[in-house]
């Protein structure tokens, strides 16, 4: 049984008696007139069928029956826009039960979910499911008299799929770690031709690091980046969702870059900072050196069992010793550890969360909240009543528990703007360390350190 099949019947095990679930792959998204962004399949759907046609849509029932809808065999479009699986072959390639053609998905769709009780669907992915919904459920109405029974709940498909997507399975694991492994091997290649241009006095710019990053990802396979990469230079860094531009990366500068590859649906998020030259100054080693602190104080306590605020917790203590011992944050102005941690005094620097699930998406599906028993699912909680932002120990919902499976990020940072309040010699630094972490039974495994985070490691890499 293929790892889809698997997820199928996982799902349908899932579904109430009488239920079934319908699951759209994503739109097509025109860019301006005939011409479409690159095509990007619906991670859920993908998740369940392995298949990346557009114009696609999963029936499942809770016996595990599977109806794939597809694009026909078409000799004329598949001249101009490429091969087709097509219904017939779909069921032998896919293994679902049965497949048609998408065009009579308006004929077979009201037949299927006849005499079923709820139907489960992605709530808020894709907008045109409402209007299918709505015409299926007509047509099943016009037929009642006839002793037909019309589905009588919608349910969101998230919440039992969310859940499975959170902990990933031994195929989706080694996907993941091939992705980083290629997302590291383009860091490095940024970091080394980073420097020796530096040391060839060849100018370059942000995007130049770029196109050596893009080059390297698709080089091995990748279809895409997983999101825009951030190649920031100097005080760009200092902007949390800066891309790669146009600036001039000069020798003295620190580099930041945030960029990771998607392979085969997977994503991967990798940040790095370096200096241009190959060589830390002094005051960069010194706020580099605290953002690693806080990263290994982090690492240590991401295990099964550990809170998912924990990370972020023990990184910003580190952080907030790290701001007060270099001068940053002054005891006299802002209180002892303590009072700067619970007075958040350290946001100036630090704004972000340490972690955020990563999987399929960048940013990931899953529930940050634990639910208050296991049979309630997160998500069914009053969102008034949530604040996962919140630490753990202010927040009326508790974090969620980490479990074997789950994988987050680890990505503290400092990004010290100019101010009179902080020493001139930090004045625009902006540094994040960022690595992926897969939880194990025993505790944590980094999939992203095929490209080194120490100080001299870094200076040997681009010597
Ligand atoms: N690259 C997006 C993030 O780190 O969350
Ligand atoms: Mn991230
Ligand atoms: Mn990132």
């Amino acid at each position: 049984m293929t790892p889809f099949q698997k997820r199928r019947q996982h799902l349908a095990s899932l579904l109430g008696k009488g239920d079934v679930a319908v699951v759209p792959t994503a739109p097509e998204q025109s860019r301006n007139r005939d011409s479409n962004y690159p095509y990007r399949f619906d991670s859920y759907f993908h998740y369940l069928t392995g298949f990346e046609e557009p114009n696609a849509l999963l029936l499942l029932n809770d016996q595990a029956e599977s109806i794939l809808f597809c694009q026909p065999k078409d000799l004329e479009k598949e001249i101009w826009d490429g091969y087709r699986l097509g219904p017939e072959h779909a069921p032998q390639t896919l293994g679902v039960t049965q497949a048609f053609s998408i065009d009579d998905l308006d004929k077979i769709a009201p037949a299927f979910l006849s005499n079923h009780e709820s139907i489960w669907f992605p709530f808020g992915v894709n907008p045109s499911m409402k209007d299918h919904l709505e015409r299926w459920l007509e047509e099943i109405s016009k037929k009642v008299r006839t002793g037909v029974r019309a589905p009588h709940t919608l349910k969101n498909a998230c919440l039992l799929l969310d859940e499975m997507r959170l902990i990933k399975d031994a195929h989706e694991v080694q996907t993941m770690q091939k992705a980083c492994d290629i997302s590291s091997l383009a860091h490095i290649k940024a970091m080394q031709f980073c420097s020796h241009a530096i040391k060839q006095k060849v100018d370059i710019k942000e995007y130049h690091l770029e196109a050596e990053l893009l080059h390297e990802f698709r080089r091995h396979g990748s279809e895409f980046p997983a999101y825009t990469s951030i190649v920031a230079a100097g005080a760009n860094a200092c902007v949390l969702h800066y891309r790669a531009d146009k600036a001039p990366i000069l020798s003295g500068d620190l580099v930041l870059i945030d960029a990771g590859c998607e392979l085969n649906g997977y994503a991967s998020d990798i940040t790095r900072t370096f200096p241009a030259n190959g060589r830390f100054t002094s005051p960069q080693k010194d706020i580099y050196e605290c953002v690693l602190k806080a990263q290994e104080a982090a690492i240590a306590v991401t295990k099964p069992g550990a809170k998912f605020s924990d990370p972020h917790e023990a990184s910003v203590r580190v952080l907030c010793e790290g701001l007060m011992a270099l001068g940053i944050l002054n005891q006299s102005a802002h209180g002892n550890l303590d009072d700067v941690i619970e007075h958040r005094k350290y946001t100036p620097f630090y704004m972000h969360r340490t972690s955020h699930w990563l999987g399929m998406d960048v940013h990931d599906c899953g529930s940050y909240v634990q639910a208050p028993n296991p049979d309630t699912p997160a998500c069914t909680l009053a969102w008034s009543e949530l604040d996962p932002l919140k630490p753990a120990s202010s927040s009326t919902q508790p974090s969620r528990t980490l479990q074997a499976g789950m994988v987050l990020t680890i990505e503290p940072g400092l990004y010290i703007r100019p101010s009179p309040d902080v020493p001139e010699k930090y004045w625009n630094i902006g540094i994040r360390i960022e690595d992926d972490a897969l939880i194990t039974p025993n505790g944590v495994q980094l999939l992203s350190r095929g490209v080194p985070v120490g100080v001299s490691d870094i200076e040997q890499l681009m010597s």
